[in-house]
């Protein structure tokens, strides 16, 4: 919680549907205090990458508010170029396809993107865009074009083209999907790092054996797009009837036999 009691970000009541049909999120409530680390969990379609986008201000609740650093974040207000400029310098989010995330003919243009959008002077932009390069070890990879590299590599740009930005709040949406072990590992250290220097996460995942590192508390969405459990990610990973109630674990039906060994 910030000095003053409030949470960083807060959700009250919020529901969504896309296209005025299809329900995404179901009256969902939630706070994130700064500096912590939360895992959205939940079932294909239940709503987590929607929650994010939220979060992100990239969609708008039909019903209920969603409140950041204190004020409400609406469509309206993300016009205001201050108030837009502000809530973007303080939220960053890595979507789960970096392809939808990274534009630039470079590497370079695309890390310089963000800062140079924000006003900031070219020579403070490259000194800034060097050191993030050099923090996610893509230097090598500075003039060569984001569409060309592999799936981990675009991973690192576009994790990169966010964190240019410091922003106070990261939201990752499946950060170690489709990610090599090595990678997947790389990635979940400079998460932590990450959090350890002060920056609020909130992630989606399916990866329950990550939990222990990723996350302080989980917050489990039901299929129906409703907020079932949140608390401590040992307790909710103990709760195999949950998890096995919202699809995160597979229970063998009756009759139902295994796989046999090959
Ligand atoms: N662009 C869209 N247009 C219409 N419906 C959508 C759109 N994106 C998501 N939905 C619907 O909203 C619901 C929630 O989707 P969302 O992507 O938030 O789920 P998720 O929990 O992230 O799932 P997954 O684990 O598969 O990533 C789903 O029923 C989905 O079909
Ligand atoms: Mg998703």
């Amino acid at each position: 919680m910030r000095s003053d009691g409030e949470p960083l970000l807060a959700l009250h009541g919020v529901s969504y549907r896309y296209l005025d049909r299809f329900p995404a999120l179901d009256d969902v409530s939630l706070a994130v205090a700064p500096g912590e680390k939360v895992a959205l969990l939940g079932a294909n379609g239940s709503g987590k990458s929607t929650l994010l986008k939220v979060l992100d201000g990239l969609v708008f609740p039909d019903e209920g508010v969603y409140e950041a650093f204190g004020a409400k974040v609406t469509d309206a207000h993300l016009e205001d170029e201050q108030f837009n400029r502000g809530f973007r310098s303080r939220v960053g989010f890595v979507f789960q396809n970096s392809d939808a995330q990274v534009f630039s003919p470079t590497v370079r243009d695309e890390i310089a993107f963000g800062p140079l959008n924000m006003g900031l002077h070219r020579g403070v932009v490259e000194a800034r865009v060097a050191d993030t390069l050099a923090m996610l070890d893509i230097t090598d990879l500075a003039d060569r074009a984001p569409y060309q590299l592999s799936g981990g590599q675009k991973k690192r740009v576009a994790i990169a083209s966010v964190l240019v930005m410091n922003p106070e709040v990261l939201l990752f949406d499946e950060p170690t999907a489709a990610l090599d072990p090595r990678t997947a590992q790389w990635l979940m250290d400079l998460i932590v790092e990450l959090n350890r220097g002060g920056k609020t996460i909130v992630l989606a995942t399916h990866d329950l054996d990550t939990l222990d590192v990723l996350a302080d508390r989980c917050v489990v969405f039901s299929e129906d797009h409703r907020i079932v459990a949140e608390g401590p990610s040992a307790d909710v990973l103990a709760d195999r009837e949950l998890l096995e109630s919202v699809n995160l674990i597979a229970g063998r039906r009756a009759g139902e036999r295994p796989c046999r060994a090959i």
